[in-house]
C-alpha cells in the first residue's frame, strides 16, 4: 500500500503524518503488507529522518524523477539523489504527469530505466481516461502504455517492478472502479507481461489506484490479481490510510 501525497503539505505536516501513521500500525501490519509513502520532494529528507530515527518499516517513495543522473536540468531531481535519501520506490507515468506535464510512454520508459539504474524500484502507472473507456479503447490504451513504458526492460528487472493500474476517471473523483473491472484490467496487464516475460508476470506486483479508501479496499484486494493499492486522497489522513493497510483485518 503506497500513499501518494501529491502536492500536499509542508515537511512539518509530513513529519506529523508519518509519525501518526507509525503509531497506528503494528508489526503484524508490516509483516503482512509492505507500506510506503510518497511525499513531495521537499518532505523526503524529513520523512527519511523520522523513518531512520524511529527505525520504522515504512518505505519511502518519490512521486517523480528525471531520467538523467545529473546535468543542466533546472528544477529536476535524479534517481541517484533519491537513492541517497533511502528512497525505495518512484512513481513514474502518473496520469497527472502524463496529462499536465506532457509525459508520454517514451519519457516514462526513460524514467523507469533511470530509477532501476539507481536501485530505485519504479511504480509504473497506466490507465485509460473516461473518453477512451467510453470509446471502447481502454484495453488498447493500457496495452500501449504497458508496452511503451516497459520497453527494453529485461525480464530480470521486470519481475521486481511495480505497476499501478489507475483509471484516470477514478482518480480523485470518489468513484472507484468496480472490483471486477479492476481485476479484468489488471489480469490483462499480467497476461500481457506473461506474453513477453513469462513467469516474471507472477512476481510483478500490480496495484490498483483511483479513489481507494477504507470502504472499498477489502473488495478490491479480494480480487486475485490486485496486489496492492496506490492511494491518493485517503492517504493524507493517517487513520484512513492505516485502515487501508489493515484491509485484511
Ligand atoms: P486517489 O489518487 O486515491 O485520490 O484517487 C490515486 C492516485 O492518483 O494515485
Amino acid at each position: 500500500m503506497i500513499g501518494n501525497w501529491k502536492m500536499h503539505g509542508s515537511h512539518l505536516e509530513a513529519i506529523q503524518r508519518v509519525q501518526k501513521l507509525s503509531y497506528l500500525l503494528d508489526p503484524a501490519d508490516y509483516d503482512r503488507v509492505e507500506v510506503g509513502v510518497a511525499p513531495p520532494f521537499t518532505s523526503l529528507r524529513s520523512v527519511q529522518t523520522v523513518v531512520q530515527m524511529d527505525d520504522l518499516r515504512i518505505r519511502i517513495a518519490a512521486q517523480n524523477l528525471h531520467w538523467q543522473d545529473r546535468g543542466a536540468y533546472t528544477g529536476e531531481i535524479s534517481a541517484s539523489m533519491l537513492a541517497k535519501l533511502s528512497v525505495s520506490y518512484a512513481i513514474v507515468g502518473h496520469s497527472e504527469r502524463r496529462q499536465c506535464f506532457g509525459e508520454d510512454n517514451r519519457v516514462v520508459n526513460r524514467k523507469a530505466k533511470a530509477a532501476m539504474r539507481a536501485g530505485v524500484t519504479p511504480i509504473v502507472a497506466v490507465g485509460e481516461t473516461l473518453e477512451q473507456r467510453e470509446r471502447g479503447e481502454a484495453t488498447a490504451v493500457i496495452r500501449g502504455q504497458v508496452s511503451g513504458s516497459l520497453a527494453r526492460i529485461p525480464t530480470e528487472a521486470i519481475q521486481d517492478l511495480v505497476i499501478a493500474y489507475e483509471p484516470v476517471w477514478a482518480i480523485g473523483t470518489g468513484r472507484h472502479a468496480a472490483p471486477a473491472d479492476a481485476q479484468e484490467a489488471i489480469a490483462g496487464i499480467r497476461e500481457q507481461i506473461r506474453g513477453r516475460h513469462g513467469s516474471a508476470a507472477d512476481r510483478v506486483r500490480i496495484l490498483y489506484g483511483g479513489s481507494m479508501n477504507p470502504g472499498n479496499v477489502a473488495a478490491l484486494m479480494a480480487k486475485l490479481d490486485i496486489d496492492g493499492g496506490l492511494i491518493g486522497g485517503a492517504s493524507l489522513d493517517p487513520d484512513a490510510f492505516a485502515a487501508c493497510v489493515r484491509y485484511w483485518k
